[in-house]
């Protein structure tokens, strides 16, 4: 493993490679019998095999291809302390401007009480799907949470929305379209419900004061796949209302807008009062945390800490990542909407997993090593390999099997060798990623731990997103390796069961306080000292 992790010591789906020398070479001492009539069936034999192969026999030569994706303990330290440092940045006056880890000041002051309650509407925008949810929180101490969810599917020319500013337009027309939709099937159209919107981009806000005046989210620019153009720079809640308005059939109140790392971190809170971290590893990967607030110097006040969006997408978006980025991660920018953005998140999640293990096997399979060197035009697609497969590839038991199935239907006629060494590519993958996302959290603990003064760290990282959740292997890996990066500390994972739109909830909850708080504040201030805000933890 020459101390590089995220190769074949993976765990579970640890795939061993029956071969010496080129990759197709079939003198090999240790082949299973292959049955040429049946892959399938000579693949469920497979597992069997893998227990009586030696571990010096594990996939030498796809470690020694992919030795740029394996990373050793060192280069993780190095990586979390190139974080540390942008983090700094991003927080720095003089350094905010040019900083790529944007470090953005949400305003929320503190994680739930448990003192919250009311009814909501909350939408959860900019993931895996668009939700809209109705949530009920109430002081009940079994169930304090109900909710009901539905599901909207968003069109791709919507996503993308290339053209003119008029076809910008058309994707919060089509939020507000769906909002009339739950609306009229809850049968609440003619209340007039507070809304909390998680709106999965970076978004600027100036002061707190806008969350009471329910406007000043700014966009600061799409990710993902989402691109409708004319919307960076603008206000999305003035949008939203705009084509709420537009519409006249019902009237809704949006009361807060929350990246969903805060509504991971705020939903974790409700249940761990300790959680002070929130991130997502799904189609994108971000992450936020509690801040204390004299480090936070777009902000004014020393007292009491904030919440920071810290947006580690776009790490090395300046050059500090090129060191590390391979010829596939370059391939993958190049093919994407944003090229030169977001370039830690393209290495990392799960919207580009699938893509990158594609193109390593479209090289692979080009040099001969694969397949027999055929190459199908289902193999030369992009999007054929998605990172659900990779995720069933990797399953412990079923994964050679599910991998014959998913190269069969590209047409490469795999064979048994074929499986093992794809299940292998897949793991060094995806065991990047969650050392990648293990170097850049251990980065935020470390700074937590200092700014605590504490020997010894103990904390709750509230975490959501398909990837961590949906990949067999990842959530194990992602845990084991923050333990070692971070050894003075005690770490609870606590995964948020009901995705972000209960934390828009939480927010909306949290905000409508806040506005109660302010109002008050407004009518008291002659005799509060200046500065101070309501909700300092
Ligand atoms: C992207 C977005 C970020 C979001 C993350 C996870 O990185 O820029 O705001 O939190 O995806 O959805």
């Amino acid at each position: 493993m020459d101390g590089a992790s995220g190769g074949g010591g993976g765990g579970g789906g640890l795939a061993a490679c029956p071969r010496r020398g080129r990759l197709r070479d079939r003198s090999r001492r240790c082949q299973p019998a292959r049955l040429p009539d049946s892959r399938t069936r000579a693949c469920s034999n497979i597992p069997e095999m893998l227990t009586i192969l030696p571990p010096w026999f594990l996939c030498p030569q796809i470690d020694k291809y992919l030795y740029s994706m394996r990373l050793s303990d060192e280069t993780l330290k190095d990586i979390m302390n190139r974080f540390r440092r942008e983090m700094e940045d991003g927080l720095g006056h003089g350094t905010n401007p040019t900083a790529t880890v944007k470090m953005l000041p949400t305003f929320v002051r503190s994680i739930p009480d448990g003192s919250e309650k009311g009814d909501f509407i909350a939408l959860d925008l900019g993931g895996s799907n668009f939700r809209i949810l109705r949530v009920k929180v109430t002081q009940d101490k079994k169930q304090p949470v109900q909710m009901e969810s539905q599901v909207y599917e968003t069109p791709d020319d919507i996503i993308h929305g290339s053209g003119t500013q008029v076809r910008a337009l058309e994707l919060f027309d089509h939020v507000a379209e769906c909002l009339g939709d739950f609306m009229e099937k809850q049968k609440i159209k003619d209340k007039k419900l507070p809304v909390g919107f998680t709106f999965s981009f970076p978004c600027a806000q100036s002061n707190v004061l806008e969350y009471a005046a329910k406007t000043g989210k700014i966009i600061l620019t799409w990710t993902k796949k989402f691109k409708a153009s004319g919307v960076e720079g603008t206000d999305v809640v003035k949008l939203l209302n705009k084509a709420i308005k537009k519409r006249g059939d019902y009237e809704a109140d949006i009361m807060a807008v929350v990246n969903d790392t805060v509504g991971t971190m705020m939903t974790c809170g409700f249940d761990d009062q300790r959680c002070e971290v929130g991130i997502i590893i799904g189609t994108g990967t971000n992450a936020c945390y509690m801040e204390e607030m004299r480090h936070i110097d777009q902000v004014e006040g020393d007292e009491g800490r904030m919440c920071i969006n810290t947006e580690w997408g776009a790490f090395g978006d300046d050059g500090s990542l090129e060191d590390l980025r391979t010829e596939f991660d370059r391939e993958i920018d190049r093919g994407s909407i944003n090229p030169g953005k977001q370039l830690f998140e393209k290495m990392a999640s799960g919207m580009y997993m699938g893509e990158l293990v594609r193109l390593i096997l479209v090289k692979m399979a080009k040099e001969g090593l694969l397949f027999e060197g055929r190459i199908t035009p289902e193999l030369l697609t992009k999007g054929k390999i998605e990172t659900k497969h990779v995720s069933a590839i990797e399953k412990t038991k079923e994964g050679l099997k599910k991998c014959m199935e998913i190269l069969t239907r590209l047409g490469v006629e795999p064979s048994d060798e074929d499986c093992l060494a794809v299940q292998h590519v897949c793991t060094i993958v995806s065991f990047r990623s969650a050392n990648l996302i293990a170097a850049t959290l251990g980065g935020i603990l470390s700074r937590l731990k200092e700014n605590k003064g504490v020997a010894r760290l103990r904390t709750t990282v509230g975490i959501d997103g398909s990837l961590y959740k949906m990949h067999p292997q990842y959530a194990r890996r992602l845990h084991k390796m923050v333990r070692r990066l971070v050894p003075d500390s005690d770490v609870r994972f606590l995964l948020s069961e009901s995705g972000s739109g209960k934390g828009a909830a939480m927010v909306t909850a949290w905000c409508l306080t806040c506005l109660k708080c302010m109002l008050l504040q407004k009518a008291f201030s002659f005799f509060l000292p200046r500065n101070r805000h309501f909700h300092e933890t």
